[in-house]
């Protein structure tokens, strides 16, 4: 066994560095190194690796089914995952402290118990008394979830191996797990892995789904869940801006279906509430108009989301503008910002440029650039957009403006909504079938961002 020195773990990402350093080599994160010690279990490498059995290869070619699913029978939360739990399969669950984790995963364990399942809860941060004041808020009482408050991995290990037929498992947070071999306290990176390693272990081995919660810090004091990204099956990612009440669980892995697939809720006071409709929501409070506003019809993962572009200019008060992005990427801005300018000849470049996705929704698609733009042009000439448009489409460096896909489910959820015009990005006459634009909805073909302008 080798002797038990320190070394320097990256909590965030879970890389080894020979000494300390202010920023993490692998992952860029800043005040992320903790010293460790360096202490290995007693593993097969020690022992020297013999008496393994032949495994069995057989041909690739061959019918597989595809794997069972369990619905929690929320829909948002089970179309994120892909159709349901899959039986024997690992999520990891992570989000800020205080975003709603325990909240959503003790309905979810619960609503699956009423259903007749067998699920276990159990948590690491509260008490049983704490956990049922919460279920009773949110009207669980009654649901036959067998609940336990633990964090020692031994003692739950042992518990779980002597359970039958047990369908899902939830561990409220891996950050509070420790097992007693490891010196390190709960929450580093030894733990958290070898924790996490052997519930992972015992959830193929007894077949049970496990649902493992993991906050992310930005401190880095706590092991991030990303040491555990690879370990998993699926990684969702809960999220939201504080003072929202919308709370979108994302997919950043899964294994088992499509990433950067959403689902929508609404935290109450009665619990998470599923949102069917996120796009009356995003929408809700838009005022029509004003200039700088435009409506992006967007789609996350299969489903089309509507949500309102804000932009703000403001005469900077001399040196460098500011710059400020809420829920969009900085550099997109900015290249938007020079296109516009050269491209269009709006002169921006000394405004503060304030943009804003309402609603708290982080959009990651290029297609946004065109909604992003008629934001921007309205808001530089004081004319408002037409209140009844939604815009999508990529612009390119030349100011051209770029298909985008899934431009007919887009078209369908504006039309859903009561818009009567798109502006989307015009089709070269070679492309093959044409664009099918719902009844009572007209589409204006936009081919550069000038046109916006004009
Ligand atoms: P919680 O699920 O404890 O967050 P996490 O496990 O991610 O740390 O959620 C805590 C917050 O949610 C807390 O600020 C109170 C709020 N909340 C409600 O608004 N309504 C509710 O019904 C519940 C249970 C919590
Ligand atoms: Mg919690």
């Amino acid at each position: 066994m080798p002797r038990p020195t320190s070394r320097y773990v990256c909590s965030a990402c879970g890389a080894v560095a020979p000494k300390w350093a202010g920023r993490c080599e692998a992952c860029g994160a800043w005040n992320t190194i903790v010293e460790e010690a360096a202490e290995a279990l007693p593993g097969p490498a020690a022992r020297g690796i013999t008496g393994g059995r032949k495994i069995a290869f057989v041909p690739l070619a061959g019918e597989s089914a595809p794997p069972p699913r369990t619905p929690f029978d929320i829909a948002e939360l089970d179309r994120v995952l892909g159709g349901g739990l899959v039986p024997a399969s690992v999520v990891l669950v992570g989000g800020d402290p205080g975003i709603g984790k325990s909240t959503l995963l003790l309905q979810a364990a619960a609503r699956l118990a009423a259903g007749g399942a067998r699920a276990l809860y159990i948590s690491g941060e509260e008490s049983v008394e704490q956990v049922r004041l919460r279920a009773s808020r949110l009207g669980l009482a009654a649901a036959p979830l067998a609940l336990a408050a633990a964090t020692s991995l031994r003692d739950i290990a042992a518990s779980l191996e002597a359970e039958r037929g047990v369908a899902l498992v939830v561990i409220d947070s891996i950050q509070t797990m420790w097992l007693d071999a490891l010196e390190s306290a709960p929450g580093t990176v030894a733990q958290v892995r070898a924790c996490a390693a052997e519930l992972i272990r015992l959830a193929k081995s007894r077949g049970f789904a496990l649902v493992v919660v993991g906050h992310v810090t930005k401190e880095g004091a706590i092991a991030g869940p990303r040491v555990l990204e690879h370990m998993v099956d699926a990684v969702l990612y809960f999220e939201g801006e504080r003072g929202h009440a919308f709370r979108i669980l994302r997919a950043v892995k899964n294994r088992f279906g499509a990433t950067d697939e959403i689902g929508v809720f609404e935290m109450t006071d009665r619990g998470l509430v599923e949102v069917a409709n996120p796009s009356a929501l995003f929408l809700a409070e838009r005022r029509g108009n004003v200039a700088g506003s435009a409506v992006f019809a967007g789609v996350e993962g299969t489903r089309p989301v509507l949500v309102e572009v804000q932009a703000l200019l403001s005469p900077s008060p001399g040196g460098s503008p500011r710059r400020a992005v809420v829920g969009w990427d900085q550099g997109r801005l900015a290249m938007l910002l020079a296109v516009l300018e050269t491209r269009a000849g709006l002169a921006l470049s000394g405004a503060d440029v304030y943009l804003n996705i309402a609603g708290g929704l982080r959009i990651t698609e290029p297609a946004a650039d065109l909604a992003v733009a008629a934001a921007l042009a309205s808001a530089a000439t004081g004319r408002p957009t037409d209140a009844s448009m939604v815009f999508f489409g990529e612009v390119g460096l030349s100011g051209e403006v770029r298909l985008v896909s899934q431009a007919e489910a887009r078209l369908k959820e504006a039309a859903k909504l009561g818009f009567t015009a798109a502006a989307l990005p015009r089709r070269p006459s070679a492309k093959g079938r044409a664009l099918a634009v719902p009844q009572g909805l007209a589409a204006w073909e936009v081919g550069h961002v000038s046109d916006l302008v004009a």
